[in-house]
């Protein structure tokens, strides 16, 4: 009995998602210069030396009926250590407990260390409630299946991404000057330069993407309006000259489709389109064409000089490839529109002259783009650049016009995943018995994900989606995995949120966003997934299968920050008034 007496703690109830302690006095129950926070851990043991590891999720005062004040505290169990090593989980203790205590510094830090071999030990972050105690997570776990960052503006996803990634082109496995980390950024808001000086910078000024690598629905989505997608004779015109030119162009491959990556000449189509849109042709015989040039003449079918006769609409086809023509003018009672000269073309052609002409668009279909090898396009993307090879690419996308932000997204992302596909196949030919599919994997990295992959069926998402959604289901086994950031998760293509293992779940205060990570993530958090309100910046939840344990932690800070969109306003205001360069400011507008 007099043991009994002294007991200041005690376990008054065990549910397997819940622990209740009663407290008589919080100082004599804290650990010397450890304060107790909610967030900090409870070891529970048992009468079989099982000890059962408990997160603090609140307290309260309770005034019993005596007046006596007793703290009631109540936990979250994590899971239990036995024979030395931690296990999820929390259904195996003994009832009732015997003991209640904090646990220690020592304990804590033992369970995420034992948690994962050292070669594999990634870490960038603390736990929130004691920034002594580091949090590894299972590097490989990590950065093999896919990431989500979320979190309100300001939360610190941007730091989180450059702390992240520093870390990880940093770290090294022996003595060189470059590790084989490979991270690609789509960076919408030119934030990550300052971050990664060193980086691959692509910016609109340096971006060359040849058009003829887009597929057919990127191609249409620029060339054809919307509404005129389903125009069926403009989109089948388009896909029959494409195709046509890329057999012209490579004369040598046997199986030439319309999606089929091969070079082909825009301009060409061009001409092509104008011609078939002007054309006239001999009425008694369709398939004389008149063009008007000297030798592509109107002649009668009876004679035998047939100089100017294109008989098939191959061969007709090659022909208006060639160049813009004039053609004999329908008066002569022998001559009529040819099919398509009957107006349904000529917008289509107008928007086409448009938009390959247009200097915004030059980093698709500029001469420099279309001469672009496919070799030399990878290779820019992946940083494998002669003499200043790097392990960051940083796309800067702010210049590239909205309404291709899409397509080039989606170009560029469909390219790197099918590096993957191909490197695989590469490998596993010279060695079917390889295990490891990709010995150059990829991270690619997209702020402000929803903005590429939102849960739209808008036409104008459909390309990037398409792409990232294919990367987000099958980039894993070609060593090409995701890492997404965003502000509104409730945005994103659930497909792709769904496909991802990894959570850094940041202070979040929109409650329609809140309510949807709550619904995807796993039961087994507790209560800790109500803290995402009230996380300070830096601050996050750690979940996913890289972690033992879902945490709370702070995420250190980056060596080199990126650029902010924070504008001291206040400070710049009250500075004296500013000379504004109108021409200068114009010049870098117009160009
Ligand atoms: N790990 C961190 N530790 C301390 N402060 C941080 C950390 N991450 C971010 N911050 C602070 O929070 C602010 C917002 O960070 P930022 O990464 O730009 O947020 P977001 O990208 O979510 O809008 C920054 O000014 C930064 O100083
Ligand atoms: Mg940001």
């Amino acid at each position: 009995m007099e043991e009994q007496e002294r007991i200041n703690a005690e376990v008054i109830a065990v549910y397997p998602d819940k622990v209740k302690v009663i407290v008589d006095s919080l100082e004599d129950f804290q650990i010397a210069g450890e304060s107790l926070k909610v967030g900090s851990y409870l070891r529970i043991s048992d009468n079989d030396n099982a000890v059962l590891i408990a997160i603090i999720e609140n307290f309260s005062i309770e005034v019993n009926d005596k007046g006596e004040r007793k703290h009631l505290i109540q936990a979250f169990p994590l899971g239990i250590i036995k024979d030395n090593k931690f296990i999820r989980g929390g259904d195996s203790i003994a009832i009732p407990p015997k003991k209640v205590e904090p646990a220690r510094e020592e304990e804590i830090k033992k369970i995420y260390e034992q948690s994962i071999d050292p070669k594999e030990v990634f870490t960038f972050a603390s736990l929130s409630a004691n920034h002594n105690i580091r949090i590894p997570v299972n590097g490989n776990k990590f950065f093999n299946k896919h990431i989500a960052v979320i979190g309100s503006t300001g939360s610190g996803k941007s730091h989180t991404l450059a702390t992240i990634i520093q870390k990880a082109i940093s770290e090294k496995s022996g003595e060189f000057a470059l590790n084989n980390s490979h991270v690609v950024i789509f960076d919408i808001h030119s934030e990550y330069k300052s971050a990664f000086p060193d980086a691959n910078f692509i910016g609109i000024d340096n971006l060359n993407l040849p058009y003829w690598l887009l597929n057919s629905e990127e191609l249409e989505e620029i060339l054809l309006d919307t509404g005129e997608r389903d125009n069926y004779n403009q989109s089948s015109v388009f896909r029959k000259l494409v195709t046509e030119n890329k057999k012209k162009h490579n004369p040598t491959l046997t199986k030439v489709f319309y999606d089929t990556p091969l070079y082909f000449d825009i301009k060409e189509i061009q001409s092509a389109l104008y011609n078939l849109k002007e054309e006239t042709k001999n009425s008694k015989s369709s398939n004389r064409f008149m063009i008007n040039d000297g030798s592509y003449v109107c002649i009668d079918s009876s004679t035998s000089v047939d100089s100017g006769i294109l008989l098939t609409d191959e061969q007709k086809i090659k022909k208006y490839f060639e160049g813009e023509f004039s053609f004999y003018p329908t008066k002569n009672q022998n001559i009529t529109k040819g099919e398509y000269a009957d107006g349904t073309l000529d917008k289509f052609f107008i928007r086409f002259q448009e938009k390959i002409n247009q200097d915004r668009l030059n980093f698709l279909f500029s001469t420099e783009s279309k001469s672009k090898s496919f070799e030399d396009t990878l290779k820019t993307l992946m940083g494998y650049i002669d003499g200043k090879s790097s392990n960051v690419t940083i796309i800067d996308l702010s210049g590239v016009p909205f309404e291709v932000l899409s397509i080039t997204v989606s170009l560029i992302s469909r390219i790197l995943f099918e590096y993957g596909y191909f490197y695989k196949r590469l490998r596993n030919s010279k060695n079917p018995a390889e295990k490891v599919n990709n010995d150059i994997p990829l991270l690619l990295v997209y702020e402000e994900a929803h903005k590429y992959v939102p849960n739209s069926e808008l036409a104008k998402y459909r390309s990037s989606k398409n792409s990232i959604e294919r990367i987000a289901k099958e980039g894993r086994k070609y060593g090409v995995t995701l890492l997404l950031a965003s502000q509104r998760p409730s945005e994103i293509s659930e497909t792709i949120f769904s496909q991802c293992n990894n959570f850094i779940a940041m202070r979040l205060t929109n409650p329609n966003d809140q309510g949807y990570v709550k619904k995807l993530l796993p039961d087994t958090l507790g209560s800790l997934i109500d803290k995402m309100p009230s996380l300070k910046a830096g601050e996050a939840l750690l979940i996913g299968e890289s972690i033992i344990l879902p945490s709370i932690v702070q995420i250190d800070e980056c060596k080199l920050p990126p650029s902010s969109n924070d504008i001291p306003y206040w400070e710049l205001w009250k500075d004296e008034w500013k000379h504004l360069d109108i021409n200068e400011l114009k010049k870098e507008w117009y160009k």
